[in-house]
């Protein structure tokens, strides 16, 4: 019996996950954590016989639940409850800490929390060499990157090619941005995610995301690393290879195939997905060329990317703080590039090479501010 650790349960990626390991024999959700939804973590300790969870206050929930330990940090929770495999589907900045925590207590990575990536990618690349843990990806064009490079030398590949469907805002130019509501904003077209992943696909910040992710990932330069906009979102990553033959994969818009495949790799089982993905079903395949004077902070990810040190978690730590905002009503979408464009300017002349931890988690103190 594997046993997982969910940390972020009751978000999206969270709740898909458990729906996966119910549909696995052999997989058994042992432990969690929530930030603020205990109504959908009591739904869980009802349903789940957790072992133990790590949550911000529990003494509601100690009487009632007995048999489950409840711990107030995710070191804690780690060390007391024994896991085989822990899934980070934190969300912002949060997940960091809980991505050195796992590394550090020697237990199998499956990162749907691509801030990490961006936040300290170097850091955490170092201490899971250092730790000898395993990382899988589970965002899903990170999964299908690895899908399509399986087995083949990296020395053969001359792209790796990420899709963006171009997010809820796509067939407005940026005269017709202005005004635009939250619920807009959270209307995507082709993925059903949380409301940060959400708005990070109108401003495409989370491509800027997925270019720093599959970088440390799979260690290409920035210049090999392309985006595409494919509007279907069917192919989720491609490989092009030297001699110009290109892999992609395919599949359903659903997180389930990605959270599985982490699950399970490098088995395959049968996936309880919401939608069958059938070619024999008419549709077509558009793709495009990324436009970055409609989404410029796609084009200031790779330059945040290229300039290293710290400057990739000024971008993350400013996102998190303007897309809070947003969401809370205070500011207006198009506020969210002012105030990333303002923070990343702040920083250029304050950039450190080789940051460590301390110095990563010192800038995002200080623009959370
Ligand atoms: N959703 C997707 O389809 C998708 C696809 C690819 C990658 N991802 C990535 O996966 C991660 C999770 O995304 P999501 O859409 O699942 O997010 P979500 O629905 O907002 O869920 C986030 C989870 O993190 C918890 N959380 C939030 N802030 C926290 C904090 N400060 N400390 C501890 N826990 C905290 C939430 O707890 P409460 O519910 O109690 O507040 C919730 O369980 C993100 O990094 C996202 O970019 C998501």
């Amino acid at each position: 019996m594997k046993r997982v650790c969910i940390l972020g349960i009751t978000g999206s990626i969270g709740e898909q996950a458990v729906e996966v390991i119910k549909g696995l024999d052999d997989y058994i959700v042992v432990s969690a954590s929530c930030n603020t939804n205990y109504n959908k973590l009591d739904e869980y300790l009802n349903d789940l016989n957790l072992e133990g969870v790590w949550v911000k206050e529990a003494s509601f929930l100690n009487d009632k639940y007995p048999n489950t330990s409840f711990y107030y940090d995710v070191d804690s929770l780690l060390k007391n409850v024994n896991c085989d495999v822990v899934i980070n589907a934190l969300v912002g900045v949060a997940g960091l800490k809980a991505s050195v925590a796992i590394i550090k207590a020697k237990k199998e990575l499956l990162l749907a929390n691509k801030e990490s990536l961006v936040l300290a990618g170097d850091i955490i690349n170092k201490l899971l060499k250092e730790n000898n843990v395993r990382m899988l990806p589970i965002d899903s064009e990170h999964s299908a990157l690895f899908q399509c490079l399986d087995g083949r030398s990296i020395n053969d590949v001359d792209e790796l090619i990420i899709t963006a469907s171009g997010g809820a805002l796509r067939d407005l130019d940026r005269s017709q941005l202005v005004g635009v509501t939250i619920s807009d904003v959270l209307n995507h077209p082709t993925w059903k995610m949380g409301g940060k992943i959400t708005v990070d696909c109108a401003t495409m910040v989370n491509k800027g995301f997925e270019v720093i992710e599959a970088h440390h990932l799979f260690g290409f330069d920035y210049d090999k690393i392309k985006t595409v906009l494919h509007q279907e979102s069917a192919i989720h990553g491609a490989i092009k290879f030297k001699d110009g033959s290109v892999i992609c994969q395919m599949g359903a818009t659903s997180m389930k195939l990605p959270i599985q495949y982490a699950l399970t790799y490098p088995a395959r089982f049968k996936c309880n997905l919401n939608q069958n993905f059938d070619l024999t079903d008419t549709f077509n395949l558009h793709f495009r060329k990324m436009d970055y004077n409609r989404y410029p902070m796609l084009a200031l990810a790779y330059k945040v990317a290229k300039l290293g040190g710290i400057m990739p978690a000024v971008y993350c730590a400013a996102n998190d703080l303007a897309v809070n905002k947003f969401l809370k009503g205070e500011i207006e979408f198009l506020e969210i590039e002012n105030i990333i464009n303002d923070k990343v300017n702040y920083y250029l002349d304050k950039n450190i090479s080789n940051p460590t931890l301390d110095d990563i988690y010192k800038v995002i103190d200080e623009i959370s501010k």
